[in-house]
């Protein structure tokens, strides 16, 4: 939508975004504008649904990103002073609550201000109005919400890459502020109607590095940019042969944690399971992970002495955040492994480790991935080196190998050209099975998550010693299975699990070791990793996951970057 010459231009189309590029003619822009795809919660994908949302008089127009909790009783409310809706959004409400406001005689600004205070739930929002053509008011609770400052024109947007293009200096809204934008001011106030000093920040990536960089997906430019990924989230942080994080020195000085809760959704609960691995192996602290979704619906037994990992790619993932509030009001410290600068989870956290893996565009994550569990590695290091500072030489080496992740990250791109040939030949399946064993247990889940994202291909992840508990019925020639066979503790019993799947006329294809020639005797189909220590096995077998998740996607004919209902993030319950 926009406003030109005092008239306003709205177009709202249902499907991609693409189509509605195709539709609209705005003409030249002299005023403000506005736009949302929505990703429906309250009422259908149809055309009324879409964003923009108007007043009864058409002269407020608004976009929102959340949920309106109290939107029933608002619009029973409203209704009766004579509003007439014409959307079953919750959206809708909050455009006649500004209305109702300027009808009592506020100030635009004063009418935006006293509307959210009355809103319960989650907002980022957008408002123009007919006879203000070059202001956009914005206000933000729980939702993310940035304002791009430029040269003359000012943006708002939901995440910092969106603007790059335009500017690098970024403010990022606050819960509970609202804001006025011309091209030349930005006003901020806070829910409670006072002037609010804001700080503009200096955004380090380029415009470029927010682009694809001569990929032609952003998820496989993504991947490919791992290794400098893994490498700048190390950096810094290794010293001497110790791991070094300041932040948690601050935070939790000598006393170390009873027990961690580590709680995230997605891509990152996966980095969660194997930092688990990690962190029981090296510090020998308890550790629980847990679905953010389900962690803040269940009865979680508290110990006082346990402290909180939260993992997001974004840092506004609804459930991982209210996690965390629900966390900190039972008293524990948290600390966010977030990538995204300023993000919601990061600022509200007691301490933020920022993931070092810059913009992460494609919605199947993947450098955040790695970039988290090399955080989680570092993290575990750190606790191993205070808990037992005697162990100090064996922990060098461990970190020691840690440094050299990256360069077989590397290694195993270069056999990208393999698992596109591979991809080629099973992408025409429906239906797979993920097995692993251990620290490789979710990587076969992720493996998995990456197929069904991407390709639309069903799969399943299984620890392989649970195949006998059912899922073997499955295997025929019909699902293959995709087994990771690295060398490890487990290996023998991988190679058990193997022969269970061939003795039934499954599928195979493995990820194993270089050099093994057993498998390679074994195993028609196979895809050879570089050594690792199995410790880090993780970084290194999910790059091949990935590729074969994305050329499997190519194959079918499938945009990686753009899955069918799927949202980067997810900031809705
Ligand atoms: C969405 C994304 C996933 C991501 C998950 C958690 O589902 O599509 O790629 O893993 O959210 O997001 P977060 O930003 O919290 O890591």
């Amino acid at each position: 939508m926009v406003s030109n010459d005092g008239k306003l231009y709205l177009k709202k189309v249902k499907g991609k975004v693409r189509d509605l590029e195709r539709a609209i003619d705005f003409g030249e822009i002299k005023g403000a504008g506005i736009g949302h795809t929505r990703w429906a919660t309250h009422g259908k994908p149809t055309v009324t649904n879409a964003h923009p949302h108007t007043d009864c008089t058409e002269s407020i127009v608004l976009v929102h990103n959340g949920i309106i909790e109290n939107y029933e009783e608002l619009r029973e409310e409203l209704a009766s002073k004579g509003h007439v809706f014409k959307s079953d959004t919750d959206t809708e409400v909050i455009v006649h609550l500004i209305e109702d406001f300027l009808k009592e005689g506020l100030e635009k600004f004063e009418a935006v201000v006293a509307a959210m205070r009355k809103v319960d739930g989650a907002y980022a929002v957008g408002v123009i109005f007919k006879d203000e053509p070059n202001a956009i008011y914005a206000a933000r609770r729980g939702s993310p919400l940035i304002i791009g400052v430029g040269e003359a024109e000012n943006f708002i947007a939901s995440d910092i890459p969106a603007v790059l293009n335009y500017t690098r200096r970024v403010v990022v809204l606050n819960d509970f502020e609202i804001a006025k934008i011309t091209p030349d001011e930005v006003v901020v106030k806070s829910i409670f109607g006072d002037f609010v000093n804001y700080k503009v920040l200096e955004i380090q990536w380029s415009a470029q590095m927010a682009e694809k960089g001569g990929y032609p997906h952003y998820m496989l430019k993504e991947i490919h940019e791992q290794p400098s990924a893994i490498m700048d989230t190390m950096r810094g942080r290794i010293k001497d042969g110790e791991v070094f994080l300041p932040e948690l020195d601050e935070l939790l000085g000598e006393e170390l944690p009873s027990r961690i809760y580590i709680v995230a959704c997605g891509t990152s609960y996966h980095a969660g399971l194997v930092g688990k691995y990690a962190i029981e192996k090296l510090a020998k602290i308890p550790v629980e992970v847990d679905i953010a979704s389900e962690f803040r619906y269940r009865d979680v037994v508290w110990d006082d002495r346990g402290m909180a990992l939260l993992i997001s790619q974004s840092g506004e993932t609804a459930d991982t955040l209210a996690a965390m509030h629900m966390i900190q009001r039972a008293g524990l410290k948290t600390v966010a492994v977030v990538n995204v600068l300023g993000s919601t989870m990061s600022r509200d956290a007691d301490v933020a480790l920022y993931t070092r893996a810059g913009p992460e565009i494609s919605v199947a994550s993947t450098k955040a991935f790695t970039s988290q569990l090399t955080v989680l590695y570092l993290f575990a290091l750190w606790l191993a080196a205070k808990s037992d500072p005697r162990g100090t030489e064996v922990l060098k080496n461990i970190l020691s190998g840690l440094a050299f992740v990256p360069q077989l990250v590397d290694t195993v791109l270069t056999a990208e050209e393999k698992i596109a040939f591979m991809a080629e030949k099973f992408a025409s399946f429906s239906h797979f099975m993920y097995l692993g064993r251990g620290i490789n247990w979710p990587v076969a889940m992720e493996g998995a998550l990456k197929l069904k994202e991407i390709s639309y291909i069903h799969a399943e992840a299984y620890p392989a010693g649970e195949m006998k508990h059912g899922p073997i019925a499955l295997v025929d020639d019909k699902m293959p299975v995709f087994a990771i066979a690295t060398k490890s503790r487990v290996y023998e019993k991988m190679i058990n699990n193997i022969e269970e799947v061939l003795s039934r006329e499954g599928r195979l294809i493995a990820l194993i070791s270089q050099d093994d020639r057993r498998l390679m005797n074994k195993v028609q189909d196979v895809i050879v990793m570089p050594e690792v220590a199995e410790i880090f096995s993780p970084v290194v077998n999910v790059v091949a996951l990935q590729l074969f998740a994305y050329y499997c996607a190519i194959e079918r004919g499938l945009d990686p970057d753009r899955p069918r209902n799927l949202a980067k993030s997810v900031t809705v319950e």
